[in-house]
């Protein structure tokens, strides 16, 4: 964050008390750990979600009963390793990847993980792969952390694959404040802006912004949706 920024930490976001959560609720295994280690060996950039936010989606899979996960952004499985565990066995990820080395280093970790059967790595820009989607069952979870000036069409594209009361997360939703500066206007921090304002006015959802602490930034924040299907919040 810059110093003259006009949205100064608060103490909710403080370093030391994500650790003490991390810390107590967000554990990692050793799996988890060396497909890290993996990942920075190999070169890929570092922006995993965090050990929190992993928890997070794991605690939404399980809480909605989802079975059918969408995941656009693969990198090195990082955040695929906490949704496919939180998977029941005969449930299903399929991950979107355009990159084929972190579709490759993805693919390793999964099969160390034991998520083989149940975590899919698919390569190719997300765009394309989502029109190929379009005839298959529809997904209880979409998670969008993939490139950010895509968002609004991911946004689109979950709207026609989730089912109704089905979920659509995205991740770095906030990316620390830029949300906020008006003077901010490349193309990741507009479309995230459009994404923020669908969610809030789009009436087939209802939505909040969670913050998170994301590695390559310190304040940021996810969004959680909810397709509606009638029923009132
Ligand atoms: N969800 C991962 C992190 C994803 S980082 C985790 O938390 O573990 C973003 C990923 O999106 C990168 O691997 C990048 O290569 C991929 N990506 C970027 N543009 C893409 C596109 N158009 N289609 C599919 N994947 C894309
Ligand atoms: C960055 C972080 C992310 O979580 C992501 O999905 C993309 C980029 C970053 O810090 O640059
Ligand atoms: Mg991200």
């Amino acid at each position: 964050m810059q110093p003259d920024s006009p949205h100064p930490k608060t103490p909710v976001q403080d370093e030391s008390l994500h650790a003490y959560i991390s810390r107590l609720y967000a554990a990692q295994d050793d799996v988890q750990l060396d497909l890290l280690t993996a990942a920075e060996r190999e070169g890929l950039p570092q922006i995993s979600v965090s050990p929190a936010l992993g928890k997070l989606l794991a605690l939404l899979v399980q809480i909605s009963g989802a079975r059918r996960i969408l995941e656009i952004g693969t990198l090195a499985g990082y955040s695929a390793v906490w949704l496919g565990r939180a998977l029941p066995t005969d449930g299903k990820l399929i991950s979107l990847e355009i990159e084929p080395k972190h579709a490759a280093v993805a693919r390793r970790s999964i099969e160390r993980a034991g998520l083989a059967d149940r975590v899919e790595v698919r390569v190719g820009p997300a765009l394309d792969s989502l029109a190929k989607l379009a005839g298959d069952p529809a997904f209880d979870m979409v998670f969008i952390d993939a490139d950010k000036p895509s968002y609004p069409a991911y946004l689109d594209w979950a709207l026609r694959l989730v089912r109704p009361g089905g979920l659509i997360v995205a991740d770095n939703v906030l990316r620390d404040g830029d949300v906020l500066s008006p003077d901010i206007q490349d193309a990741g921090i507009q479309a995230i802006r459009t994404y923020n304002d669908r969610v809030a006015q789009d009436p087939r959802l209802d939505g909040l912004i969670l913050f998170t602490r994301s590695r390559g930034h310190e304040v940021d924040g996810v969004s959680v949706a909810r397709v509606r299907d009638g029923s009132p919040v």
